[in-house]
């Protein structure tokens, strides 16, 4: 049996729909049962619920399991969550851990700088060094975080971010659960990390013109100050350690300026990467503020 955690969330949910698609039964992990409807109507879908911070909830759900997928929030929280989450599936003897982490396409990031980037290297020691064979995912930026940005769109029809020309290569969700899919469903991954990024490294002048197309509205791409944003993530409610964290991020990614598009992976399973104008056609809608996001899309 394969089990997927994190099931509720944006790429969790992309995976277990993946594992739909196939017709190839997969057992889910969510920590709210609640907000499983969606996922529980998949079909092949085995919906079970336990918290990855408390090994005493997760028996059933790791009984008889094969090949894990590891994902949690990317809070603060996230490295006790993990590796917590590592040792009882390692003690109840799962054979493969496949774990979902992250890579920034700028150039020259350094990932211990920022609080999220090296929690996931500090996880991946962790997991390196337990024993189970593991492999680890590094997908870049979503290009679905630019449905944070749905209200200014609507609002102003402007894109606000503090990003100046600098490039970024987002990749769709959707790639990464093709992606997760391979490597949870064939043999050969063990001891490898697959890093990946959508096809394009686009500015973000270039973001707000395919949104714009998409929409057949005008988006046009307004350059802010770290600190206006910051506010802005403040007024829509953010948390203050994510805001300033984000801020943080935001003003490295746009010292460093450029990013590297890596297609190894999809072309290594044979996937073809979705653009960023095919990604905005395909949610006009959320873009235009007609329908909201939903993670479990029917
Ligand atoms: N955002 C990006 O652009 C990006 C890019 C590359 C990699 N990543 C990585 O992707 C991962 C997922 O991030 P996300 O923002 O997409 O998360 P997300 O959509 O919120 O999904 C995370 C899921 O994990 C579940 N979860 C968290 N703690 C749990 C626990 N103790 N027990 C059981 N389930 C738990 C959450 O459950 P609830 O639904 O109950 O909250 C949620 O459904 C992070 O590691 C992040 O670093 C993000």
């Amino acid at each position: 049996m394969i089990l997927v955690t994190g099931a509720n969330g944006r790429p969790g949910s992309a995976v277990v729909r993946e594992f739909a698609r196939h017709g190839t039964p997969v057992r889910a992990l969510v920590r709210n049962p609640e907000k499983a409807d969606d996922l529980r109507a998949l079909p092949g879908v085995d919906v079970v619920d336990g918290d990855m911070l408390w090994p005493e909830t997760l028996e059933s759900a790791l009984a008889g399991v094969d090949r894990v997928l590891v994902i949690s929030n990317a809070g603060p929280e996230m490295l006790e969550t993990q590796c917590t989450f590592i040792d009882a599936a390692t003690r109840a003897g799962v054979g493969h851990i496949v774990k979902f982490s992250g890579k920034d396409s700028v150039e020259g990031f350094d990932n211990e700088k920022f609080r999220s980037s090296r929690s996931h290297e500090q996880i991946q020691r962790y997991l390196f060094a337990s024993g189970t064979p593991w492999t680890v995912l590094q997908p870049s930026q979503f290009m679905q975080v630019y449905f944070e940005e749905v209200p200014d769109i609507v609002r102003s029809g402007e894109l606000r971010l503090p990003l100046g020309d600098t490039t970024m290569a987002p990749i769709d969700i959707d790639d990464i659960g093709e992606i997760a899919y391979a490597v949870l469903t064939t043999p050969g991954h063990e001891g490898r990390t697959y890093a990946m990024t959508g096809p394009e490294a686009l500015t973000m002048a270039e973001v707000a013109g395919h949104i714009s197309d998409a929409i057949g509205r005008p988006v046009r791409y307004c350059d802010v100050t770290s600190e206006d944003k910051q506010r802005a993530w403040l007024e829509a409610g953010y948390p203050p350690p994510r805001a300033s964290a984000f801020a943080q991020l935001f003003q490295e990614r746009s010292r460093l300026g450029r990013s590297t598009v890596d297609l190894t992976t999809h072309e290594y399973f044979g996937i073809e990467p979705t653009t960023f104008a095919e990604f905005a056609r395909r949610n006009a809608d959320v873009f235009r503020g007609a329908t909201d996001y939903s993670v479990t899309p029917a």
